[in-house]
């Protein structure tokens, strides 16, 4: 017997790019646009080739993506085990595609339920990656808009608006927050329902050029799908997104301010949680994104601080104290309810 013919190549022959650093990169192509499916530009694998999946996912830079998300975001175990399961499927339908299982493309519009600051734009944009890298996407970049970005005011406006959202997502991902404003219950004339019916086509007839993610609350994207059947049909992958433990909080809260140059004092680690309990139980918490807030606040109150003094050295400049986070209004007793808080 002749010894078995080593295999036609490892990968898929499309270079690795540099990995995807910062993740605020909104409409920007991450990749490269050669106008073509890359699964169709291939010829098909004999049936006796071997691939090596490791390789395969080295060189699309998959491995990549999955551990920039495990170690840049805290937390979130269900939506990374979700993201690398994605991965994998679609990393074998790739493959199935080059021995010439056919198979379809599968369908990879989303829904991201959670609140606010939860990390479901910041995700959309490495799916977006991801699905770039693995060929889904031929752009992968990410289109962030609300209602009012696709819906006018007056009659004859709002296909027009739908229609320059969408030709601007094209060959990325359309990711609609709040998505169920769309639609209004008391108004069945309202313009929302003309801009969700253009989405429904798009959705079906350029399934293989564009990924659109709903976002928003979790019941009111029940609510909304109870009353867009249609909606809910196209949606294939259902991901939640929890609020955030104070703990995880505290962690988000550490990796934020070493971004920025800063490190809390150990005190100052325990007086941010007493900070993030009262502050995770008043109005308009938004889990990491009042972290983030949060940092701003205590830098600026830092530097007030350091303009008192006469000299300032390298630890003064990095370190947050607790008296500036203690300046908050979070821990006056009687706030009242209007404005910014953090
Ligand atoms: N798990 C996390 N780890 C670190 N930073 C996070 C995490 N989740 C969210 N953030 C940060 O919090 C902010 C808000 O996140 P975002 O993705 O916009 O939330 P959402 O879209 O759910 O409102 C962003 O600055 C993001 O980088
Ligand atoms: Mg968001």
């Amino acid at each position: 017997m002749s010894a078995p013919t080593p295999p036609a190549r490892l990968g898929f022959g499309m270079n690795q790019r540099s990995p995807q650093s910062t993740i605020e990169r909104t409409e920007q192509d991450n990749g490269q646009d050669n106008g073509q499916h890359p699964a169709g530009a291939e010829s098909l694998l004999p049936s006796d080739a071997v691939v090596d999946l490791a390789a395969l996912r080295g060189e699309l830079g998959i491995d990549q993506v999955l551990t920039d998300v495990e170690q840049e975001l805290v937390g979130l175990r269900q939506v990374k085990a979700r993201l690398a399961e994605l991965a994998a499927l679609l990393v074998v339908d790739r493959v199935r595609e080059r021995f010439g299982v056919r198979t379809q493309r599968p369908n990879l519009h989303m829904c991201f339920t959670g609140s606010p600051g939860t990390g479901k734009t910041t995700v959309a944009m490495r799916m977006a990656v991801l699905l770039n890298r693995l060929g889904y996407l031929r752009r992968g970049h990410l289109v962030s808009v609300t209602r009012d970005d696709l819906v006018g005011q007056y009659v004859g406006h709002t296909a027009p608006k739908t229609r320059e959202v969408i030709k601007r997502a094209m060959g990325g991902l359309l990711f609609i927050d709040e998505a169920y404003y769309l639609y209004r219950v008391d108004n069945e004339r309202d313009y929302g329902q003309e801009s969700i019916e253009i989405l429904l086509q798009v959705m079906e007839n350029h399934r293989d050029d564009l990924v659109v993610v709903l976002a928003g609350y979790a019941d009111r994207m029940d609510t909304f799908f109870r009353s867009n059947p249609g909606m809910a049909s196209r949606i294939a992958h259902h991901i939640d997104f929890p609020d955030y433990s104070v703990d995880e909080l505290t962690r988000i809260g550490d990796m934020m301010a070493a971004e920025l140059g800063y490190a809390f004092a150990e005190e100052t680690r325990v007086v941010f949680q007493d900070y993030l309990r009262l502050r995770r139980a008043q109005p308009r918490f938004a889990n990491a994104r009042s972290v983030r807030n949060a940092i701003e606040r205590m830098r600026l109150r830092q530097a007030a601080r350091l303009l008192e003094q006469k000299t300032v050295d390298y630890t003064d400049l990095r370190t947050l104290l607790p008296v500036d986070l203690q300046g908050s209004r979070v821990f006056q007793a009687d706030v009242d309810d209007s404005g910014d808080r953090d």
